[in-house]
């Protein structure tokens, strides 16, 4: 069994200084990023439109705003755009001022990360592996009505689990949570890969309840994680209006608004990067159901955890074995509520699922660690 080094997981330049790799060489299964790369149309209209970074954008990002209305369905009041969806779970958490905060977990980091800031106290509800991560709805509302709780935090699908919760439980637990003074945060960062975005989106809800905001970003999906695009949208215009209040005046710059727009309406790449996340999910999750040295959970996002259940083999070592072959993948180790021995992996192009998957398969037939 090998000692883990110091370094944070997803941190490619110090695993790469540690393993003496290019970062070139890499192929990178733990950024979650789609594979793609950022579209052909987008690069295109950004290298013609370079002018834009003479003007300030426009404070209100309108155009951007109806945009992004048209492609979630709902009016643009309800929309706030912002610095990456990191911005936006910063400013949230300032404006709403929670007392006392449950995170279902594990998680992505984050939220807890800034909650630290904000003087709330913050407690993790734990999704049960025995459940596949699955949520029970019932339980956490028990634990929110006991609790004393104002704010609830949810990532759907979610960060490292890929688990999802759909959107019939979340209307229960949202209207649960508006009858108990309960704010909900959903993070959506990876909402657009789910096989059935309209089963699992929260969205809609966004009309139905004041108590509500969703947030989503172009990082993943558009794979455009330097772009720092995200968005948060919500009925409740008093407390959008006073997120608006707080936030640096044209936090979005004024080609990643315009780049925005053109993303959105890319339907092609949409279809794309749908078809190829979908089809290989499902070829990775079934080849790793199938071998008994992994339990695979049911994914929906664009990434797979994987509980090895091979005695003796730790995450670090089947990390290394695949970083040795110049793939990343994500040692879940440092992710808080995660017992046991776990990896997580995006997908990526076919080629290089399939060269992981050979590592990954061969944990029985070579021990070489
Ligand atoms: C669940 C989740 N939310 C938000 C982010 C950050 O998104 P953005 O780039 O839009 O700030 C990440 C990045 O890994 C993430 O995993």
């Amino acid at each position: 069994m090998n000692t883990r080094p110091v370094f944070h997981g997803s941190d490619i330049e110090k695993i790469c200084e540690y393993y003496h790799l290019q970062k070139e060489n890499i192929v990178n299964f733990g950024a979650n990023v789609n594979p793609l790369g950022l579209s052909e149309n987008v690069k295109s209209a950004i290298a013609s439109h370079l002018d834009l970074l003479s003007s300030y954008p426009d404070r209100a990002y309108t155009s951007l705003r109806e945009t992004i209305a048209g492609y979630c369905g709902i009016p643009a009041d309800f929309i706030l755009p912002g610095n990456g969806s990191s911005e936006l779970i910063s400013l949230l958490i300032e404006s709403r001022m929670p007392k006392h905060t449950l995170i279902l977990a594990p998680t992505y980091s984050e939220y807890s990360r800034e909650l630290t800031f904000s003087g709330s106290t913050q407690e993790y509800y734990h999704l049960q592996e025995e459940r596949d991560f699955r949520l029970d709805v019932e339980d956490l509302c028990r634990t929110l009505e006991n609790g004393g709780y104002d704010f609830l935090i949810l990532c759907n699908p979610n960060n490292p689990t890929s688990s999802a919760i759909m959107q019939d439980n979340l209307r229960g637990l949202i209207g649960f949570c508006e009858t108990h003074d309960i704010f909900v945060m959903i993070d959506e960062t990876y909402v657009e890969f789910a096989p059935d975005i309209s089963a699992v989106t929260a969205v809609p809800l966004t009309t139905e309840f004041q108590n509500l905001m969703v947030l989503r970003g172009v990082s993943k999906f558009f794979a455009a994680p330097g772009m720092r695009l995200g968005y948060g949208i919500t009925g409740n215009s008093t407390f959008l209006r006073q997120m608006r209040e707080k936030q640096i005046p044209w936090s979005l710059n004024s080609i990643g608004a315009f780049a925005g727009e053109v993303m959105l309406k890319d339907t092609d790449y949409i279809r794309k990067t749908r078809a190829l996340i979908l089809s290989e999910r499902d070829r990775l999750y079934q080849a790793l159901s199938a071998d008994p040295d992994y339990k695979a959970y049911q994914p929906y996002a664009n990434f797979i955890l994987l509980r090895i259940m091979k005695q003796g083999v730790t995450s670090f070592d089947v990390f290394e074995r695949c970083i040795k072959k110049g793939l990343m993948i994500r040692d879940c180790a440092s992710f808080q509520c995660l017992d046991g021995e776990y990896i997580r992996f995006c997908i990526m192009m076919p080629e290089d699922n399939t060269r992981l998957l050979h590592q990954l398969r061969g944990l029985s037939v070579n021990t070489d660690f």
